[in-house]
């Protein structure tokens, strides 16, 4: 039998599904930055969307000690149970409640969990309402499900701040959840308790869901406090599911490793799509995570205090660049500055534009606020050193006062 060579290519078919997503193209900025470092150039990076700090040691050493006792087999695809209930005693401590380990889910990140409720929530056809600026992922999570997302501006003099009149706002017939970031990434905003419970109890009686993200719980600035959906999740537990991390918390971005908190038919739902999907976490990580759970306070705290006294030298440093106009974020580790006044000037017309001028003129690295959003701003990092942060601002208000 004789074969013929055939004269074109069979074509990639791809799913409707992957299509649809989106490669941020406001990222683009951020690839040639890095780019520009890998070449050489002195760029300072505020970019950076993980902590500047090494993962402490008695958490390193946690994970060697997996390694050098055999820990290196699959677990229970969520997560060995120890460190489920680990996490359910840390929230027990702290929120007055009685989780166990079936209100736990341990995956390959915050953002594993956040997809997967995304997969066992949404259907098609159903809305979810995320207030905006949001988190790059959540949108496309949402429409990879077969949802639709409905952003719920946030007001800028209200400090960003989510609040149920913007939910309500934008609400219909089809709204089917609600996905709530705070401290919020990227413009640092934490909601205030008050305006929580109201959307909380909204969601109730509009039979929605909450997912409420709080990989950044820990950093929190300038006396205010967290406020988490958990204070209401015994009492509502098939409304509210908790997303949280060890990446920012700990210094443990490439570890992978974070968690949902929600109904156990909830987590039996997320453990179904882990189970088909990419298992367990690394077993090695889990250690590693036990031990943190269970200590590291004095490094957390160093690391905080790190992050409180750069933002209280970056804010009024920022603002004091003509042009720019900052509000003071109270958590997370970015600030979101509004760059608009600079669009007109030098070919400048969007926040895309302003970052690869900064990225030219000043060898600074921001992220544009349209990948959240929100094209009037920068998102500017302050998870790398003081020394850089200053830097970096003097090379911004050089660049900046050109235009
Ligand atoms: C708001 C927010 N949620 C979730 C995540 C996911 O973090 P991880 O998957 O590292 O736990 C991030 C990471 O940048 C984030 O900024």
């Amino acid at each position: 039998m004789t074969t013929t060579t055939p004269t074109t290519r069979p074509a990639i078919r791809f799913s409707e599904r992957v299509t649809a997503m989106q490669e941020s193209p406001t990222l683009a900025v951020l690839n040639r930055a890095t780019a520009r470092i890998a070449e050489g150039v002195d760029v300072v990076d505020f970019g950076a969307g993980e902590p500047d700090f090494g993962t402490p040691s008695s958490i390193a050493a946690a994970g060697k000690r997996a390694i050098d006792e055999g820990l290196t087999k699959y677990t229970n695809a969520s997560g060995l149970k120890s460190l489920r209930e680990a996490i359910a005693r840390r929230y027990n401590r702290r929120y007055g409640t009685s989780l166990g380990a079936e209100h736990v889910i341990a995956g390959n990140g915050g953002k594993q969990e956040l997809f997967n409720l995304a997969l066992a929530l949404v259907r098609p056809g159903d809305e979810v309402i995320i207030p905006s600026p949001y988190w790059v992922s959540f949108p496309d999570q949402v429409s990879f499900a077969g949802g639709t997302p409905v952003f719920a501006p946030a007001d800028p003099a209200e400090g960003f701040r989510p609040r149920l009149q913007d939910i309500e706002a934008v609400a219909t017939s089809r709204t089917r959840g609600v996905i709530l970031n705070s401290p919020c990434n990227p413009t640092g905003a934490v909601i205030r308790e008050s305006e929580l419970a109201r959307i909380v109890e909204w969601c109730v009686a509009r039979d929605a869901f909450l997912v409420f993200d709080e990989t950044y719980e820990l950093f929190v600035y300038g006396g205010h406090e967290h406020a988490s959906a958990m204070r209401w999740f015994e009492q509502y537990p098939e409304t509210i599911a908790v997303v949280n991390s060890m990446s920012k918390t700990f210094a443990m971005t490439g570890w992978r490793l974070g968690y949902a908190v929600a109904h156990p038919d909830i987590v039996t739902a997320l453990g179904k799509i882990q189970s088909h999907s990419t298992s367990n976490p690394s077993t090695i990580t889990q250690m590693a995570a036990l031990a943190a759970l269970d200590g590291a306070n004095e490094d957390v705290q160093r690391m905080y205090d790190a992050y409180r006294d750069r933002r209280a030298w970056l804010v009024p440093a920022i603002n004091g660049i003509p042009g720019i106009c900052c509000t003071d974020p109270d958590g997370a580790f970015y600030i979101f500055p509004d760059v608009s006044a600079y669009f007109g000037k030098r070919g400048i017309t969007d926040s895309q534009s302003v970052a690869s001028y900064l990225l030219d003129e000043a060898r600074v690295a921001v992220v544009p606020g349209g990948a959240f959003g929100a094209d009037d701003y920068i998102r500017i990092s302050y998870a790398t050193s003081m020394e850089r942060i200053r830097e970096g601002v003097a090379r911004m208000d050089a660049a900046l006062r050109k235009l």
